[in-house]
Order: structure tokens, then sequence, then C-alpha cells
């Protein structure tokens, strides 16, 4: 019997500013979530934060885009957004950019990352949350895990997992996607993912011949743009993820290595600069210095064979990433140096916000052809 795994999160108001979630938010959506777990829709849930973002975790047994979900999802962003205003959070709804639900949460506003599985005679798994940043910034991770042989041993050792997975890339301007298998195509997919604005990693399956069906994901992440939904850029859409670990799949600290290095990601200060995501424990996911630097969370858990979600243990809570958080500290500072010099301000193309188009009208007629 198949369970659903569904994480949907949205910031539906900062406090302050965009630096992290109040707990009447968190207390709302558990309200509106304990009822449905009563009335039997979903089978279990729990409701994280990180950063400004509030993050539904949900198991149930009616797959991936279930209207019933989303509606239920949409109902606690909205139940929460009320009390968000009563409150004057900052940006109270923000990422609810519709104003009635229509039968799927996608293109909403919110960031979706749901699985359907075939729970395991044990089944561990890796929620990410993070925040400000980008679903690319998932990119360089995913795929150390599941094809870097430097980050997973596994890959090397492990007979269940020698023969590689298949990426599922999506071109989120195109609106196209592309599957490519490792070790194979390695350089083909590390040509795509290295450009991480445009092609983001939505989803990792297993090959032909693994203990789990080819057809069933592995990881998932959100991937969804909410520029592209509001028909203009309104922000960068801090991005969540499940990862499955263990026999076949990498190790639980497979999963969680790539992160030891604080890579760069596009985020932080009004979604327009580059800087490091620093992994921490979710009482630390309240980004501040220059509103970051971005933040990543894993949550860990054990799926009962009835679906309830064992956990959550708080993975990054643990001394031996201290000195990636250090380094990302380092990082920040280094890059804050560079003040609205790129490459720590991102190129135009990418920034949220910018001047450019006014200053450029304001100085047309004294700009003179270089003879
Ligand atoms: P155990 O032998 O403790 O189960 O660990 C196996 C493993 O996968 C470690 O990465
Ligand atoms: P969020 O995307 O987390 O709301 O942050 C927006 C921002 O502008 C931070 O400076
Ligand atoms: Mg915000
Ligand atoms: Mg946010
Ligand atoms: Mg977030
Ligand atoms: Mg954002």
């Amino acid at each position: 019997e198949k369970i659903t795994l569904s994480v949907i999160k949205a910031d539906i108001g900062g406090w302050p500013g965009h630096s992290r979630v109040h707990p009447q938010l968190v207390e709302t959506a558990e309200e509106v979530l304990s009822k449905a777990v009563e009335d039997g829709t979903i089978i279990d849930f729990y409701v994280a934060t990180c950063g400004d973002d509030l993050q539904l975790i949900m198991t149930h047994r009616k797959g991936v885009d279930s209207s019933e979900i989303h509606g239920l999802t949409w109902k606690a962003f909205e139940e929460a957004t009320k009390v968000a205003k009563e409150l004057g959070l900052y940006g109270a709804g923000q990422d609810l950019l519709k104003d009635a639900f229509s039968g799927n949460i996608r293109g909403m506003g919110p960031g979706i990352a749901e699985m359907e599985i075939t729970i395991r005679k044990s089944e561990p798994v890796v929620t990410f949350h993070m925040d400000k940043t980008e679903p690319g910034a998932f990119n360089l991770p995913i795929f150390r895990m599941f094809a870097d042989p430097f980050n997973t041993a596994g890959l090397v050792i492990d007979p269940n997992m020698h023969m590689g997975f298949r990426f599922e890339v999506w071109d989120i301007k195109e609106h196209k996607r592309v599957i490519l298998n490792t070790p194979e195509e390695v350089y083909d997919l590390l040509a795509l993912i290295g450009a991480k604005s445009r092609y983001v990693i939505k989803r990792v399956f297993p090959k032909e011949g693994h203990k789990i069906a080819k057809d069933e994901p592995v990881a998932v992440v959100s991937t969804e743009k909410l520029y592209e939904i509001a028909g203009e850029y309104i922000g960068k859409d801090d991005p969540v993820a499940i990862v499955r670990a263990q026999s076949g799949l990498p190790a639980l600290g497979e999963v969680l290595e790539p992160f030891a290095f604080p890579h760069l990601v596009s985020g932080w200060m009004r979604g327009s600069h580059n800087g490091p995501v620093m992994p921490v424990a979710m009482h630390q996911a309240n980004p501040t210095r220059f509103d970051g630097p971005p933040r990543v969370v894993a949550l860990g858990w054990q799926i009962s064979p009835e679906g309830k979600l064992v956990g959550p243990v708080d993975l990054f809570d643990d001394p031996a990433f201290d000195g990636a958080r250090q380094k990302a500290v380092e990082i920040a500072e280094y890059m804050r140096r560079h003040g609205p010099f790129e490459p720590h301000r991102l190129p135009m193309e990418d920034m949220e916000y910018t001047t450019l188009p006014g200053v450029l009208k304001r100085l047309e007629e004294r700009f003179k052809k270089i003879e």
C-alpha cells in the first residue's frame, strides 16, 4: 500500500521583517491539520519553520496533486494569514497569490514537494527546508548525494546502488523536462544543473533493477517560481525537498554530507545576492544578518508502516556541522565586503529588485557615443 509524503510551504508573514514565523501561525496551522487527522483526511503531520516560511509536512493516502490535500493546506495558510494580518506581520499572505482555491495548489504561490511511495520495511526520510534562496540551491547537494562518489561512498561500495540513478531536470524558463542517467551522462547533467537559476533538479529515480520500483521517486524538490506565477518577479521561492535514505540509497550521513560545505546560492537580502547556505538547527533558522545568510534545516523521520511520521530529529543540531556554520560566517563576511558589486549582488536578470531602468532613463541624454 502506498503512502504519500507532502511538504508544502508558504511565507505568509514574517516576524519581524522577513526573519521568522510567529508561533501563533504555527499553532493555527496545527489546529487545522489536527482536525484533518481526526476526520481521516491525513494520517499524520508536523508543522515546521525555516526563517519566515511555514512548512506543512503531512502523510496521507490521496496521492500527489490531490485536490483534497492541496485544499487543506490552502485552508491552513488562509487561516494562518488571518492571524498574520491581525498581528500586522510583515508581508502577511505574501505567497498566497490567488484569491480562491481551484483544485490544485500548484501555481498558486506555495512551494510543493510530494512523493507517493511504497513504504519499505524501514523508511528513513529527510525533509530539507531552505530560506532566503531558490530551488536551484538544491542542485549541488542533490547531485552530490546521488551521483558524486566522493560524497556518497555507497555509489562505489554498495552493490545495491552501484548502477547509479536517474535525474529529472526541469528547464523552468521553457517549461520542459529531461531525464538523465548517471554515471553515464554525468557531464551532460552537470552542464545543465550548474546553471542553477534555470535548470533545476525536480526528482531523482532509481534505475531498472534497483530494489525500489523505477517510477518511485527517491528525492523530490519544490520548483515553483513565484515570478512566473505572478507575471512579475515577486520573490525567490524558498525551497523544500524530500530525500529517502539507506538500503540501496545514500545513507543518512551521505544525505547530510553535502551540507558540510556551505555552497553559494542566490537569494539573501532582497532576493538579489549570492551568499553561503548555512546548515542549522530549526531554532537557529532565523536569518537576520543582511536578512541572511541563507539557511537550510534538515529534519529526520522514520515513516512507520501505517504512515506515521516518527520524528522530527533536528539533524543539523550536531557540533560536527559547527565548522560549516563557521565557514558560512566567514564567507558571508567576505561576500558582504563587496557591497553592491557582483558577484555578491546578482547579475541584473536574476535580481528581485532593480533601479537600473530608471537610472538609465534619467541618464539617457547624458550617454554619448564612444568614437
Ligand atoms: P549500521 O551498520 O549501523 O546499520 O550502518 C550502516 C550504514 O549505512 C552506515 O552508513
Ligand atoms: P523571503 O523570500 O524569505 O520572504 O525574503 C525576502 C527578502 O527580501 C529578504 O531580504
Ligand atoms: Mg518573507
Ligand atoms: Mg522566506
Ligand atoms: Mg523556507
Ligand atoms: Mg524568498
